[in-house]
């Protein structure tokens, strides 16, 4: 059969993609491989969201050059969110001569047919057309992973986050059905997978137009019986309290919310075209806290943001400190082409930023630490997912999206188990089972 390597960049839902990119390859006859090299047919499926990941992706674009001279009559295949930005699309048409098919998001269910054009026409295919986004159901996917399912709920974004790259590479936001959903469901729950991650690039505005909503979804799944269910991302503007009261009901939803703040200064926030204020976030953490009283609270945070002055960013370190997120996941501003931040006056140097950087990325290590040293001595209920970073340790997630190592057996892989802590760093904690 012929060999397919397929590498992915970005988010889970690009992730996610891939597992049906995955699933197109394999019911077209490919089978799978991890080398360059061996490969007939190359998919890098990339991401735009910042500068860096663009980088990238290309540098494995650029390589392939090699590989494809050494084995002529490769196909080399580029697809995803960078695929679909008009300079990129250029840049490689014009620079990557080596790729013979490019397609964006939009085109992702064209696939086979611009697969089977390639192979029996000659020529490069360029399919990056700006489209209303369609929702192609009952496409095959081969999932990596058995124990954990990434489940699209919606594709695209409305909000247009004055920084952001992604309503312009996604298209506007499109729900599915709850009952194709359900259905997809009933069946990762039949084949033995514990966890599904609920994705979308705003899963808290699912539904709109279709008379479905997100609250009503999760207690749809949580009767059905998956172990635990998560997902991401929520938009603290449609972070509703029904929503935090279905979290709270559920037994199944994790009690984990990842709710990206950017920014902890109002001027800053409203400038990024987020739609809350400072304190209409924190107004909803207390009441998330007071109905989850142990839930775990994750964010993303930018650095630098065109105007930003040091006296603003304060305000991003202490609403950190006030909150005590679990993790954070940080970024320097990085300016997208076509966004309105990207034109906005940025007089900060890159080494300022950089330095602002280093100071919110201590200071929640310092609160990441305290935190965990907390959680000595609790005992938690973890998935096993697989093996741990030495030999003889599993690694596993608590509820609260912590990863625990503790020694145990391969056999253990997919299964719950009770770990109790017994040593805690601000990334990770160790354990030891408990039956
Ligand atoms: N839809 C999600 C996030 C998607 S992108 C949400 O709205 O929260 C993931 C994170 O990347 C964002 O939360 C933001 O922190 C960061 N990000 C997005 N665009 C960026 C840019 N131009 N520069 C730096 N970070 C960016
Ligand atoms: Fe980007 Fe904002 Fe949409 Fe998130 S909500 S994907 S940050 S535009
Ligand atoms: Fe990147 Fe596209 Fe996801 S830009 S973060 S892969 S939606």
């Amino acid at each position: 059969a012929p060999l397919a390597f397929v590498d992915t960049y970005g988010c889970q839902q690009n992730e996610a993609d891939s597992e049906r990119l995955r699933g197109y390859l394999s019911e077209m006859g490919y089978q799978f491989t991890d080398q360059e090299a061996q490969a007939d047919l190359i998919l890098i499926n990339t991401c735009a969201i910042r500068e860096h990941a663009e980088m990238r992706a290309l540098g494995n674009v650029g390589a392939l050059v090699h590989t494809k001279r050494a084995k002529p009559g490769q196909l080399i295949c580029v697809c995803g969110c960078m695929a679909q930005e008009p300079h990129m699309a250029q840049k490689i048409k014009d620079s990557y001569r080596q790729v013979d098919l490019v397609f964006g998001p939009h085109a992702l269910w064209r696939f086979p047919e611009l697969l089977y054009r390639l192979v029996t026409r000659r020529g490069r295919i360029f399919d990056i057309a700006d489209e209303p986004g369609s929702i192609a159901e009952g496409i095959p996917l081969v999932r990596q992973d058995g124990v954990k399912a990434w489940v699209s709920i919606m594709y695209g974004c409305n909000n247009f986050c004055s920084y952001c790259i992604v309503p312009y590479v996604r298209g506007r936001e499109r729900s599915r059905r709850a009952d194709d959903i359900l259905r997809e469901a009933e069946g990762l729950l039949q084949s033995g997978v514990k966890e599904i991650m609920l994705l979308g690039q705003n899963v808290n505005s699912y539904g709109a137009g279709t008379g479905d909503t997100f609250p009503g979804l999760l207690r749809r799944l949580d009767a059905l019986g998956v172990e635990r269910i998560r997902f991401m991302t929520s938009h603290p503007k449609d972070c509703t309290r029904e929503l935090l009261d279905a979290m709270a009901d559920c037994e199944k939803v994790a009690k984990h919310l990842h709710l990206p703040v950017q920014s902890g200064n109002d001027r800053v926030l409203k400038e990024m075209n987020r739609r809350y204020t400072r304190e209409q976030y924190l107004e909803l953490i207390r009441y998330a806290r007071q109905v989850m009283p142990e839930l775990s609270l994750t964010s993303d945070v930018i650095v630098g943001f065109p105007g930003e002055t040091y006296e603003a960013f304060q305000d991003t370190l202490s609403l950190v400190e006030e909150v005590g997120f679990t993790s954070l996941f940080t970024f320097i501003f990085s300016p997208r082409e076509g966004t309105p931040a990207a034109k906005m006056p940025d007089p900060v140097s890159r080494e300022e930023k950089g330095r602002w950087f280093r100071e919110l990325t201590d200071l929640q290590e310092r609160v990441a630490s305290a935190r965990n040293q907390k959680l000595l001595g609790k005992r938690f209920r973890v998935l096993v997912e697989g093996p741990g970073k030495k030999a003889g340790l599993l690694a596993g997630r608590t509820e609260g999206n912590l990863v625990i190592e503790f020694p145990g057996g391969d056999s253990l892989i997919g299964e719950f188990v009770e770990v109790v802590v017994t040593e805690a760093l601000a990334w990770i904690l160790r354990g030891q089972m408990e039956i």
